[in-house]
C-alpha cells in the first residue's frame, strides 16, 4: 500500500485555549481557529476559543472580531463590508467555504472549525495568498472592449434579452469560495483558470456590447485554462451568492462547439 508522509512542520498541532468572560446566563460556543505565522518557525496549530455568544452579534464574523478586540489581538483575517458584498471574509467554516459575515453562529453546533480557504498558500492564520487568483482574473481582460468610440451623450444600449445573458455572472464578488473548492483548481491552479475567472470570462464573452468575443474565446480555449473543468459542480455548491459558474463554463464550451 502506498504510504504518504507529510513534512514534519506541516502537521497541525493542538494550540492554546482561551476562555471568554461569561455573563450570568452565558450561551457557550467553542470556536476552533487555524493559526499559522510564517515569521515563526512553528507548526500551524488550532487554537480554541470558548465564547459566551451573548457578548457579541449573531454572525461568525462578529465572533472573530470579538476575539480580535477582546481576547487575542494576534488573530488575522480579512473583512470589510460585513454584509456579503466585498468577498473579503471568505474562509472554510466547518468544512465548507463561506463568507463569515453571512453565517449565523446559531446555525452551527457547539464547536465550529474555521480554516483558511483550502489548497491556498497561507499568508497568516485565515488570510490566504490570492495573487494568482487575481492574476487569473486580470488575464481574462475584465473590461468592455468595443472598437467604435461613442460621443459622450450616447450610451451603448442592450435589449432586455441581451442583458439577461449576463445575469448570474456580474453579481460575482470574487470571494474565491468557488475556485478553492474545485478539485481541478486544487491540482492545476497554476494553469487552470478556475470557476471564478471563467465566470468573469463568460461575463465579457456574452456581453452584446463587447466586440472581442472571438479573441476572448481563443485566449482561454486550451486544455488547461478552460477544459480542466470536469463539471464536478463543487463551485456551484460553494458560491455564497447562489451563482452557478459550472453552468456558465458549460455555455462557453457550447459556444466554442457551435462556432467551430
Ligand atoms: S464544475 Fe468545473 S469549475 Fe466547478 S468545481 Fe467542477 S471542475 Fe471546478
Ligand atoms: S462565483 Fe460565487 S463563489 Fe465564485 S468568486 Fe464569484 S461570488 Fe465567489
Ligand atoms: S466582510 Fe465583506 S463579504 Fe464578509
Amino acid at each position: 500500500m502506498a504510504k504518504f508522509t507529510l513534512p514534519v512542520n506541516s502537521i497541525v498541532k493542538e494550540g492554546k485555549v482561551f476562555k471568554d468572560n461569561f455573563s450570568e446566563t452565558p450561551m457557550l460556543k467553542t470556536i476552533l481557529v487555524y493559526r499559522y505565522n510564517p515569521d515563526k518557525s512553528e507548526n500551524p496549530r488550532v487554537d480554541k476559543y470558548i465564547l459566551d455568544t451573548t457578548n457579541f452579534g449573531p454572525m461568525l464574523l462578529d465572533a472573530l472580531i470579538y476575539i480580535k478586540n477582546n481576547i487575542d489581538s494576534t488573530i488575522t483575517f480579512r473583512r470589510s463590508c460585513r454584509e456579503g458584498i466585498c468577498g473579503s471574509c471568505s474562509m472554510n467554516i466547518d468544512g465548507k467555504n463561506a463568507l463569515a459575515c453571512t453565517k449565523g453562529i446559531a446555525d452551527y453546533g457547539d464547536e465550529i472549525k474555521i480554516y483558511p480557504l483550502p489548497h491556498m498558500k497561507v499568508v497568516k492564520d485565515l488570510v490566504t495568498d490570492l495573487t494568482n487568483f487575481y492574476k487569473q482574473y486580470k488575464s481574462v481582460q475584465p473590461w468592455l472592449q468595443a472598437d467604435e468610440p461613442l460621443d459622450k451623450s450616447q450610451e451603448r444600449l442592450q435589449s432586455k434579452e441581451e442583458r439577461e445573458q449576463l445575469d448570474g455572472s456580474d453579481e460575482c464578488i470574487l470571494c474565491a469560495c468557488c475556485s478553492t473548492s474545485c478539485p481541478s483548481y486544487w491540482w492545476n491552479g497554476d494553469k487552470y483558470l478556475g470557476p471564478a475567472a471563467l465566470l468573469q470570462a463568460y461575463r465579457w464573452i456574452f456581453d452584446s456590447r463587447d466586440k472581442k468575443q472571438k479573441e476572448r474565446v481563443k485566449s482561454i480555449s486550451d486544455s488547461f485554462k478552460l477544459y480542466r473543468c470536469h463539471t464536478i459542480m463543487n463551485c456551484t455548491d460553494a458560491c455564497p451568492k447562489g451563482l452557478n459558474p459550472a453552468k456558465k463554463i458549460a455555455k462557453i464550451k457550447k459556444l466554442i462547439v457551435n462556432t467551430a
